[in-house]
């Protein structure tokens, strides 16, 4: 079991440059099925979700290349339609390969996805999309089977503006006969990536960033080559790190914009933050003040992917804060671990009333999911003591070298595998 082992109280200094995002690159490399010529991809994140990411389409039969920088997916000879159970409860994002292998074979056979264990992610949105795109979705056994002969474009009105099922529905109406509205669509800056490689494909895709995206279905589609956008929760975790530790840290590779949500909430704190064209600084003035409420919510929201490294300031911050977790049910299991490091914290529903304290003290706790672990491991640095933060590949999933950024920032910090 591998555990980072952190000696807190150092104050972060420097610079460093943000990975490729997860959440741009997993939709995108399933929208590698939508061709079948070559696609390539920079700046990947070498992570483990975009391992088992890839390990997945090599199943399908898709041949994948990648050294440092460069990733190349070839999908000529693909022709497996079912996904395999044990990757794809590992991973959530498998889902998005239902449109593009619905797309491509006309048929899909699939398990529940898993990922990490944050509510009940339930996939209905997903589902009642594609039937209003003419697929037969049938359900036995834990399995869905999809069979979509019938294919074509349909008018969707999502009933919540999920990420992934804006994403899938996009791909499946790239390649079905008509035209397509998704109504109540997500706005990520991950949605918007998504239609300029559809574009490139040759699909005919508007509106991205707004509610409404309109597709208009092709036969065919071509390669594409994309340069994955920096992490906005990696930059925003590190935008905490130099919050807690009062230290000033510039991050490169960013796209500010994509950060307001984050950058806005770390003023309040009383941060003094600088925004350049493509790089923050995020400069510590002392211990954080309270944030009077942070609610997250879709794109321009406040992300749920934050909400945990937010805990973490909002518990040495002076005041009280109010944290709201509006996505996902079941998203506060890092707030029992911050609790053993001397936090003040109390749970009602999907509220979390933060007291903060002077300062949290080091010990053994667990990540529970992805952004919770790197949470654990945020209070951990501004900890008295040693933490030791079990579990730590989960935080793998979603960070390249967490621990190896973080030393050369200046924190004490190293890996026990
Ligand atoms: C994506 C992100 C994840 C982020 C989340 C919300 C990727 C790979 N993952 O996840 O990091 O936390 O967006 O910003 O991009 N829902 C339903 N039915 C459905 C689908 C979703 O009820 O069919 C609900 C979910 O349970 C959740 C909410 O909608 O409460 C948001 O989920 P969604 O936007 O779909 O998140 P993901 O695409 O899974």
């Amino acid at each position: 079991m591998a555990k980072l082992i952190i000696n807190g109280g150092a104050k972060l200094e420097g610079e460093l440059s943000i990975h490729g995002a997860k959440n741009a690159a997993l939709p995108v490399f399933a929208a590698a099925l939508l061709t079948e010529e070559p696609v390539i991809i920079y700046n990947w994140p070498a992570i483990s979700d975009v391992y088992n990411m890839l390990s997945i389409l090599e199943h399908i039969g898709a041949h994948v290349a990648y050294e440092k920088d460069k990733l190349v997916i070839d999908t000529r000879r693909a022709l497996r339609w079912e996904m395999p159970d044990k990757l794809a409860k590992e991973i959530r994002s498998s889902i998005f390969m239902m449109g593009p292998i619905l797309a491509r074979f006309r048929m899909a056979r699939f398990t529940y996805p898993g990922g990490c264990e944050i509510g009940s992610r339930p996939i209905d949105l997903h589902l009642r999309g594609l039937k209003n795109l003419g697929v037969n979705v049938t359900e036995a056994g834990g399995h869905i089977m999809c069979e979509g002969r019938r294919l074509k474009g349909g008018d969707v009105h999502l009933d919540y503006p999920s990420v992934g099922a804006t994403e899938n529905l996009m791909m499946a109406a790239a390649l079905a006969p008509g035209n397509t509205a998704i109504r109540n669509a997500a706005r990520e800056p991950e949605i918007a990536e998504l239609q300029d490689v559809l574009n490139q494909m040759g699909s005919d895709v508007k509106g991205a960033g707004s509610s409404t995206i309109l597709i208009e279905g092709k036969g065919k589609l071509r390669g594409f080559s994309y340069t994955c956008i920096p992490d906005r929760i990696v930059a925003g975790t590190f935008m905490v790190a130099a919050v807690v530790t009062n230290g000033k840290i510039t991050l490169k590779n960013v796209i500010p914009e994509h950060l307001f949500a984050i950058t806005a909430k770390l003023r309040e704190a009383g941060a003094q933050i600088k925004v350049y064209d493509d790089a923050i600084t995020v400069i510590g003035q002392g211990r954080p003040k309270e944030m009077h409420l942070i609610e997250t919510g879709p794109y321009p929201g406040f992300p749920t992917d934050m909400q945990a490294q937010m805990c973490t300031a909002a518990a040495i911050a002076k005041g009280t804060s109010i944290i709201v977790e509006s996505v996902f049910d079941n998203r506060f299991k890092h707030v029992g671990e911050l609790l053993r490091m001397g936090a003040n914290i109390v749970i009602k529903n999907n509220v979390a009333v933060i007291k903060g304290v002077e300062r949290l003290h080091g010990a053994e706790v667990k990540s529970m999911d992805l952004r919770g672990g790197a949470a654990l491991v945020l209070a951990g640095l501004c900890a008295q003591g040693k933490t030791v933060v079990e579990q730590a590949r989960i935080i793998d999933r979603g960070y390249e070298t967490l621990e190896s950024e973080l030393s050369l920032l200046g924190a004490d910090i190293r890996r026990e595998d």
